[in-house]
């Protein structure tokens, strides 16, 4: 099972594992991170779901939507590596993915 590992709003940082066909969100969600809302479900339309991705990472995401895309730029928050957490399922390739919910808007 792939690892993801969270950094919360406070700093701390914990590993966690993810089962086969979550997304970060839902694998955040579930395992007790109620910082991040994720309002809408995981159907690109909140923008509650927003995380940090650490820039290792970057290259192995898929690739933004412009849905995703419109939906970031209305946060305050958005920096270079920033995504919607539902939009990035967790494969066997991004193990040991690091990312840090975003502040809330
Ligand atoms: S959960 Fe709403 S956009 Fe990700």
């Amino acid at each position: 099972m792939p690892r993801l590992v969270v950094t919360n709003r406070e700093g701390a940082t914990s590993e966690i594992e993810v089962g086969d066909g979550l997304t970060v969100m839902e694998a955040i969600r579930d395992n007790g991170f109620d910082e991040l809302l994720a309002l809408c479900g995981g159907c690109c339309s909140c923008a509650t779901c927003h995380v940090v991705v650490d820039p290792a990472f970057a290259d192995k995401l898929p690739k933004i939507s412009e849905d995703e895309d419109d939906l970031l730029e209305s946060s305050d928050h958005r920096v270079a590596t920033s995504r919607l957490s539902c939009q990035i399922p967790l494969t066997a390739d991004l193990d040991g993915l690091h990312v840090t919910i975003a502040p809330e808007d």
